[in-house]
This record gives C-alpha cells, structure tokens and sequence, in this order.
C-alpha cells in the first residue's frame, strides 16, 4: 500500500439540487394555499441539519414566482447560512435580469460551466421568460456544444429546468423542451454526460437513457401527482435532492423531504 486513495475510494463531491421554491415579492405569498417562503425554510433546514458538507448547490429555476428583485434576495439571503456556492438557472417564472442584479453578475447564471474537482456542470436555460413550454434557443445549444467540447475527458452534468422528455404525466408533457431533440442530437455525439438534471416537474423522477442517468426533483412547496393526464396535487411533502459525484463517474443520489411538519396544499385547485 503506497496511502494513495484510489479513484473509486476518493471523497465524492456532495451536490445539493434545490428547485421550484416559487418566492414571492412578499414573504406572505402563497401557492395553492401554500406560503412558499415558510416551506423553502423547512426544506434549507433538512439540508442544514442533513448536509454537513456540501460542495456545490444547484438551484433549477422557478426560483421566484413573480420575478421581483425582494424574492431573489430572500433566496440568495436563506442560501447564505451555506458555505457552498451555488448556481442558478432560469425557470418559466424567472425573470433573467433581476437574477443576474442580484447575483451580482451571470457568472453564477445559466448559461455557465462550473468546475467541481474532476467533474464539470453545465448549467442552461431552458426557458422563454413569460412563456409556460421549455424552448432551446439557438445561442444556448450552442453554448452546449461548445460547453460539452471543452469538457471532454471530464464526468459531466447537464442542469436545465424542463424536462428534455415525456414523463407521463399529460398536462406536463406538453411542456416539454420543444426542440429537445435539437437537445439530444448534441448531447448523443458525446459519451463523458454522466446525469441531465431538471425541475419544473415539482416531483421525483429518476430513469435512465443511454447510460445516462436522468434526474428529476421535488419542488420546495407544492408538489405534483406523477403519471397524472390532467393537473393534480400530491400531497408529498416539499424536499431536496442531493447527489454523491465520484471521481471515476459514479453517481449515487436520493431525495428527501420535510418530515415531520404538516403542509397545508388546496389539493381541490385544478391550476396553478
Ligand atoms: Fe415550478
């Protein structure tokens, strides 16, 4: 035994995905009844009380319901009790302008690379601002390519805030990414994509293509009911994802959620 760790014995980076937190301007703001300010607090405390060590929080869009300026401060203030930089990426409720103000720049905004040990994230945006559907424009799949080039040899993640495929729930598949296939025509001439991460789904999904582990998250306020043709509620609680990201390209990764506090959803609504 020479000391020296091999690859697989290394220290994982510990990733910590929180999505949908749907903020308002006002820290009274509900969805479907719902304060999402208080539920986003209870889902920051499990990742304090879980998460001693994090390397890197990656936050999937919808960050704000109403896109004002007060309801990215809050986020960017309540990330603040974590050592961990984070990354933010735009959901169909974002506003990009009043994220990269306060954020102090686009560096931490999708689009961007983000180098963690052996492992690269790319972070895009998927979303058309005032517009419900994901939607790759031109310059963004270019960033991808370019982005996906620059890595190679590096185990990489790949964030967006739509889902890039079908889940089987109807009324959210008509939301998909419309040019996905744009999407996946790039990602396919390349072999070192380890996970695609996204929100917007509010629910936990976890699948496989192509060796490529596919990677969905619980919102931090309502969630809604998997394999459902209309719009629906599930009455799980709020939570997070956390991922393990080894040096020879494992992934290891589970949810979790808020235990032990009662969440009041308006599971009668049939919008949000
Ligand atoms: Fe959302």
């Amino acid at each position: 035994m020479d000391g020296t760790l091999s690859q697989s014995e290394q220290r994982p980076l510990r990733v910590v995905q929180i999505s949908d937190c749907h903020l308002f301007g006002g820290t009274d703001g509900r969805l479907l009844g719902l304060n999402t300010e208080s539920s986003l607090l209870h889902v920051l405390h499990a990742v304090a009380r879980e998460q001693p060590r994090i390397d890197v929080i990656l936050a999937t869009g919808d960050l704000s319901q109403d896109g004002s300026p007060e309801s990215y401060r809050r986020f960017q203030q309540h990330l603040g009790q974590f050592q961990a930089p984070s990354y933010w990426l735009q959901g169909n409720h974002d506003l990009t302008q009043p994220m990269v103000n306060v954020l102090g720049g686009a560096s931490h905004l999708s689009p961007c690379l983000v180098a963690q040990g052996d492992w690269r994230i790319i972070m895009l945006n998927s979303s058309v601002e005032h517009e419900v559907p994901g939607y790759f424009q031109p310059t963004e799949l270019a960033f991808l390519q370019q982005a996906l080039e620059q890595t190679r040899g590096h185990h990489t993640l790949v964030c967006l805030h739509h889902h890039p495929l079908p889940m089987g729930c109807d009324w959210l598949d008509n939301q998909v990414v419309k040019n996905a296939t744009e999407f996946w025509r790039i990602l396919d001439a390349f072999d070192h994509v380890r996970g695609i991460l996204w929100g917007h789904v509010h629910q936990a999904f976890d699948g496989l293509r192509n060796g490529v582990r596919l990677l969905s998250v619980p919102s931090t306020c309502v969630q809604f009911k998997p394999q459902s043709r209309d719009f629906a509620v599930d009455e799980l609680p709020p939570g997070y994802r956390w991922l393990d990201l080894y040096p020879d390209g494992r992934l290891e990764t589970e949810v979790s959620r808020v235990t032990g506090v009662r969440f009041d959803v308006d599971t009668s609504l049939k919008g949000y």
